[in-house]
């Protein structure tokens, strides 16, 4: 293939420049240039980027379409397919971001390892060599199978047709960040290498039906590097994540064309590798202690799955003004917000008290059925009162004080009474038609009811 021209296009108003410049001629802004591949490439990239997804470019009607549910290649790593919503997708692009040794080549080597039982996998490492990825498949106890290929290779254009020879299902390039295309002069894992590699990656996907997952680095803020389009071009993206020090590991997505977002598959890290945890609830609470003041049981619903989880807080008089507040696990606006209503409805005075809040465990909430769990461990701790014994609570507070309807009360509830808790607070929408045999449930319509009943 001839060597294409690159050219530098702003990526504010997409004014095209023959060299990089500080300021774009187009529009005035600064460092807004990145380098593209032009002719006869960026035809490709327009155009044909788009046709890959559709062969025929006709006009028709919905009917003439057959539509089938796509098919999908399931994994064996229940924790993984259910985050996936059933699997991988054919012809589906798949992001997986996390922070560095987070465990996401482990969690690859291990799913490819799974998969390659019935189909044919490609491993492409630019991070390390085939020797490091055999001495983890030893230790991950991941045996070589005819199926599962491994490649330690970065240049696109070797990587590609590779594939063309092996003919995998699935392929795997770990990272994206590390992969550069010749088309290009910009360093591997600059915005253009990115974008470029990961269009061209798609379009191999889409064309030929095969899975294909990139792993990608994430920035100091926790986004994944490199430019905003990639997560518009992956069909699916996943994080990994957890604690620096603790062992478990949460895979969540956050966009998927073929499932539900905000699913959570729960791991622990071994030394044997990822190992998956089949009932999260049981063991986030296994360090909690009934009757401790400024701790809290929620019952959230983190995708299709109900998890308790223990929301933590600890209020102390301050010596500083403002006084601190420090939220783990949840957003902090969200947090100023509930002590804002706190102030406001219950006439508690926190503005000179220090706050801290954990989720236990190192999960996130980002649902707002939060919101009562929160208010409650605060107001626990402020008090130095325990909460009721056995007691999970579930609800979003509104601005005035009022507790708001949530989704998917009834399975919140069961998960509840199914880890024995004796007693769940719902808002009052919630309230099941049947009462549920050994579990009280206490519907609230506001603040004050909540407090009444459990600081009486
Ligand atoms: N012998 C071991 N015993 C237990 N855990 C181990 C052992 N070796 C590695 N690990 C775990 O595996 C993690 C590294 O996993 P992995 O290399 O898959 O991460 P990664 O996300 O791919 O990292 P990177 O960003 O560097 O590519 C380590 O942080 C550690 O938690
Ligand atoms: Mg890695
Ligand atoms: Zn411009």
């Amino acid at each position: 293939m001839a060597k294409a021209k690159s050219v530098y296009e702003c990526t504010e108003c997409g004014e095209k420049h023959t060299k990089w410049q500080g300021k774009c001629n187009g529009c005035g802004s600064w460092n807004s240039l990145i380098e593209v591949v032009e002719e006869p490439i960026a035809k490709v990239s327009g155009a044909n980027r788009v046709n890959a997804l559709n062969q025929q470019s006709q006009v028709v009607n919905l009917d003439q379409i057959s539509a089938q549910d796509v098919e999908r290649n399931v994994t064996n790593i229940i924790e993984l397919d259910r985050v996936l919503g059933g699997g991988l997708a054919l012809g589906s692009v798949i992001l997986l971001g996390g922070d560095p040794g987070i465990g996401k080549s482990t969690l690859l080597l291990q799913t490819l390892a799974h998969i390659a039982q019935k189909n044919k996998v490609l491993y492409v490492t630019g991070e390390e060599s085939v020797q490091q990825v055999a001495l983890r498949a030893k230790r991950l106890e991941v045996k070589s199978h005819p199926n599962l290929r491994l490649m330690s290779e970065i240049r696109l254009e070797t990587i590609l047709p590779q594939i063309d020879i092996e003919k995998p299902d699935v392929v795997v390039i770990d990272s994206i960040q590390t992969v550069y295309s010749d088309q290009l002069q910009s360093a591997p894992g600059s915005v253009a290498q990115v974008r470029e590699c990961s269009s061209m990656l798609t379009r191999l996907a889409k064309g030929r039906q095969i899975i294909v997952i990139l792993v990608g680095h994430v920035t100091k803020d926790g986004s994944i590097a490199g430019p905003r389009v990639l997560e518009h071009i992956v069909d699916t993206v996943l994080y990994f994540e957890g604690e620096q020090h603790s062992n478990f590991r949460m895979l969540r997505s956050v966009k998927n064309r073929f499932g539900a977002v905000n699913e959570l598959g729960i791991f622990a890290m071994t030394d044997k590798g990822l190992r998956e945890v089949s009932n999260p609830s049981a063991l986030f609470l296994s360090s909690y202690r009934h009757e401790i003041p400024g701790s809290c049981i929620l019952v959230s619903e983190e995708g299709t799955r109900p998890l308790l989880v223990e929301v933590q807080a600890l209020v102390d008089q301050s010596h500083v003004m403002p006084a601190k507040r420090l939220a783990v696990g949840m957003d902090g606006y969200r947090l100023s917000l509930l002590i804002a209503i706190m102030q406001r409805h219950l006439g508690i005075q926190l503005y000179d008290q220090d706050i801290f809040l954990n989720i236990v465990g190192g999960v996130k909430i980002a649902e707002p059925a939060l919101d009562l769990a929160v208010v409650l461990a605060i107001i626990s701790s402020y008090k130095n009162k325990p909460l009721p014994d056995k007691l999970a609570v579930c609800g979003e507070i509104g601005l005035s004080g009022e507790i708001r309807t949530i989704q998917k009360g009834q399975d919140r509830i069961k998960e509840a009474a199914k880890l024995g808790f004796a007693r769940v607070i719902v808002p009052k929408a919630n309230l099941p038609k049947e009462p549920l045999k050994g579990v009280e449930l206490i519907a609230v319509d506001n603040l004050v009811e909540v407090v009444n009943y459990c600081f009486h």
